[in-house]
């Protein structure tokens, strides 16, 4: 085992300060049961960076009360066997105690503003807050060269990468494609949740979001409208949202870039995902990620 698992700042800190002069540091922030898409976060850091911290740390502070957090997925072992099996060199598991000293909840936090009030926001009041809190304090004890986020939380990479430019935080926020199933599921430790009707009908995310795409050429009116008769047509999927913006979560522009992103319910589990597209004239996709409809499973 090459990878090495720490549980105390303390530790954490003597490990990195014998690194090497000029060596870049990278962090790969995760809650846990770790699959092919932080794997990919990972590849990512290694190509550049020389010393790789995978953080797994299940932040309360992000979860309302009801939400999923007692039957969250913790599987540590597994962890940093893949961590070990991707050369990781150090797994940093700290309980919550040793994030949070002074008590669960933190009396000063990040507020992450109009952004985070919207879209996932909007479902979820507060948890944009506790998720930028964890991430400005796992900076603060990783002090990474560079953090890596994926791009299936889409609202997550842009207000971490606000926070970092609005408060200064010495770090480049450096965005990974999401990883998708054969058949366009996106990966989520939340996908264990799902019986197999269920798995099924969370195909209809991808479906709808790759028929948007197909109508970027249209403008905005034609993607939403290609999107939402594909959710509509879905029995089964409880749709929390479907939204075109441009990247700044504003309104979408008449032609250029912008994202279109779904959130739904699926027998209890809610799912997230998203695309990056170009309108207007030569348009089409941004992400290569997204595979053609399939509608026999691949798994
Ligand atoms: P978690 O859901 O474990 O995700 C950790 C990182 O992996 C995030 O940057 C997320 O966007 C990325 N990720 C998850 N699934 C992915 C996929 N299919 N393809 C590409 N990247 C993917 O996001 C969190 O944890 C937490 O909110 C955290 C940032 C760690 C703060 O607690």
């Amino acid at each position: 085992m090459t990878t090495r698992l720490l549980h105390h700042r303390g530790e954490l800190r003597a490990a990195l300060a014998g690194r090497s002069g000029g060596d870049e540091v990278g962090v790969v922030m995760t809650m846990g049961a770790l699959h092919d898409g932080h794997r990919e976060l990972i590849r990512v850091a290694r190509r550049r960076c020389q010393v790789i911290v995978v953080t797994v740390f299940l932040n309360p502070l992000q979860f309302a009360p009801g939400e999923d957090l007692s039957r969250y997925p913790r599987t540590l072992d597994a962890d940093v066997g893949l961590c070990d099996a991707e050369a990781v060199d150090i797994v940093f598991a700290p309980d919550v105690a040793e994030v949070y000293p002074l008590g669960e909840q933190p009396q000063v936090r990040i507020d992450a503003g109009p952004l985070g009030d919207v879209l996932e926001g909007a479902s979820r009041p507060g948890h944009f807050d506790g998720v930028l809190t964890v991430v400005a304090k796992l900076l603060h004890m990783t002090r990474p060269d560079v953090a890596y986020f994926g791009q299936k939380d889409a609202q997550q990479l842009l207000l971490i990468r606000r926070m970092t430019q609005d408060l200064d935080f010495p770090v480049e926020v450096v965005a990974v494609p999401t990883v998708r199933d054969g058949d366009g599921l996106a990966l989520s430790s939340r996908n264990g949740y799902l019986s197999d009707e269920d798995r099924d009908a969370a195909l209809t995310l991808s479906r709808a979001l790759h028929a948007g795409v197909g109508a970027a050429l249209s403008g905005s009116e034609a993607v939403r409208r290609a999107a939402s008769t594909v959710l509509q047509d879905q029995p089964g999927v409880g749709v929390d949202y479907l939204a075109l913006v441009d990247p700044q979560l504003g309104p979408p522009p008449q032609a250029g870039e912008a994202r279109l992103l779904v959130a739904a319910d699926f027998g209890g589990t809610r799912l997230i995902d998203n695309v990056g597209l170009v309108l207007g004239p030569g348009g089409g996709p941004i992400d290569t990620s997204l595979p053609l409809p399939n509608p026999r499973r691949t798994r």
